[in-house]
């Protein structure tokens, strides 16, 4: 897909609100209830001469924001798309009082929602039918629109870098190529990629991670991507990812059905990789590092064990319950890297935990913990901002204590209920300062849907690299 500034050509859209429908084929349209100006609603077609005519819903005025605007360019790029209408020209007056900039940024990118496919692996694949947008802002605000389509293309990058890596097997994307993939991503965008590998994970002492890694033939790999672009400030942001690049949950076995699915593991990891893209490649003023505990869980004769009981980077022994309940572990000594010898001085962890998550908010919203309201705060404006859902789940010595074992510092399962939260503070517990600002982002539910919604197709959606994106740029 191409994007114009300020050039005529192509199909010309009529935008449409849903109580202004005047003239004489708008009135027949509606009449025939083919067409009435509701959001998201678009009406394409061939007039006798095969002149196309193309009408887009804006739904009231007043209710407009940029949700509405992406789910609706979804649905007009989709038709467009579809019909194989090659050029269309976009006149976009103000809408709602909204900042051109931002209206040009969720216009395109509703847009290049829709030519997101995953189809990597099908022998016959369809090349893509181009599409040139010719979009037209207010007068004036040329610079402004160029800026944000400019944004929706960068950042929709990001986002279907992230996805690619979620959608492809474990037998494609394992810890090698995925530490290969974030290098070859991120070095062009000027973040320093270094990956690590068995030998200096020892010599870190991360037993926790190396004992999730341990039954698995695929080395695994410690990923640490710096991104410092902000000289006025000394402050360092982590953001830490599960990279399970495969769950068959070990001895704790998963059943068949379970299993399919789990090379979705590392959808933390993806989110980071590509918010770190999207930072760089839009040229943020941030210090970002993002860290990858990379491995899978497999089984082999000298798999860990249920009951086992292990160390950890940071000296806390943990006792084993289930070693189906890795990716706490892999993030346990990932989380301590950063904080400890990176420095981060916060800290957001992002990982596909629990499938209580997902049991308690579906796949449309994500789960999250915090020790910071405040740092939380910003989260939230970024979600808006982005149109991505996070609901705040309650921290309370309760689920804490659901992680105290007998024999070692702590256990790597809570109970039976409340599995989210106190799977969220095991690790939050291994923070080298407990007052470290830090936020627990459980995607199980919303990293690989099975059900399409809005502009995300079923399958890998990127959740959340846009609001990391809007979060750690302030763009908000
Ligand atoms: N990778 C899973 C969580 C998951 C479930 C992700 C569904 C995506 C979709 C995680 O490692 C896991 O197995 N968690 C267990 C923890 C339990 C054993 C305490 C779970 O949620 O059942
Ligand atoms: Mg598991
Ligand atoms: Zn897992």
């Amino acid at each position: 897909m191409k994007f114009n500034i300020a050039k005529q050509g192509g199909i010309k859209a009529r935008l449409v609100y849903e109580d202004k429908i005047e003239g004489e084929y708008l009135t027949h349209l509606k009449e025939k209830e083919l067409f009435s100006g509701k959001a998201e609603e678009v009406y394409y077609t061939l007039d006798s001469d095969l002149k196309a005519r193309l009408f887009i819903g804006l739904g009231k005025e007043e209710k407009i924001d940029f949700e509405v605007l992406r789910k609706t360019f979804f649905k007009v790029s989709g038709e467009l798309l579809k019909n194989k209408a090659g050029e269309v020209e976009l006149n976009i007056p103000k809408l709602n009082n909204l900042c051109n900039y931002r209206i040009a940024s969720a216009i395109a990118e509703g847009m290049l929602q829709a030519a997101y496919k995953y189809d990597t692996f099908k022998s016959e694949r369809k090349e893509a039918p181009e599409l040139v947008v010719n979009y037209n802002p207010i007068k004036g605000k040329e610079h402004r629109a160029e800026k944000g389509v400019n944004e929706a293309v960068k950042l929709m990058e990001a986002v279907c870098l992230a996805r690619d890596l979620v959608n492809q097997p474990a037998n494609v994307i394992y810890p090698e190529t995925l530490a290969q993939t974030a290098k070859d991503k991120l070095e062009s965008k000027g973040v320093k990629v270094s990956i690590y590998g068995k030998k200096e994970i020892e010599d870190l002492k991360m037993e926790a991670f190396l004992s999730v890694a341990r039954a698995s033939a695929k080395e695994p790999k410690l990923i640490v991507m710096e991104y410092y672009n902000n000289p006025e400030s000394d402050e360092k942001i982590a953001l830490v990812g599960k990279g399970v690049t495969y769950d068959s949950g070990g001895y704790a076995i998963k059943p068949a059905d379970s299993m399919v699915d789990m090379f979705c593991d590392m959808g933390g990891a993806a989110a980071v990789i590509g918010a770190v893209h999207a930072l760089a490649g839009l040229e943020a003023k941030v210090n970002v590092v993002g860290v990858v505990a990379a491995c899978e869980n497999m089984i082999s004769g000298d798999g860990f064990r249920n009951g086992d009981i292990i160390g950890s980077m940071s000296g806390k022994t943990i006792e084993i319950i289930n070693t189906d309940a890795e990716g706490r572990l892999t993030l346990a000594d990932a989380v301590y890297y950063a904080t400890n010898n990176l420095k981060a001085a916060k800290l957001i962890d992002l990982a596909t935990l629990t499938g209580a998550c997902a049991a308690a908010l579906g796949e449309q919203v994500s789960g999250a913990v915090t020790n910071n309201d405040e740092f939380f705060a910003e989260l939230e404006r970024a979600n808006q901002r982005a149109g991505e859902l996070v609901w705040k789940m309650p921290n309370i010595d309760y689920y804490k204590k659901m992680n105290e074992s007998k024999v070692a510092d702590i256990k790597n399962r809570g109970g039976k209920l409340g599995g989210m939260m106190s799977a969220g503070l095991f690790v939050g517990s291994f923070l080298a300062k407990e007052d470290i600002p830090w936020i627990h982002i459980d995607i199980a539910g919303t990293a690989y849907i099975s059900e399409a919604y809005g502009y995300l197709k079923e399958k890998a959606t990127g959740v959340p690299v846009k609001s990391l994106y809007f979060m750690l740029s302030k763009e908000t």
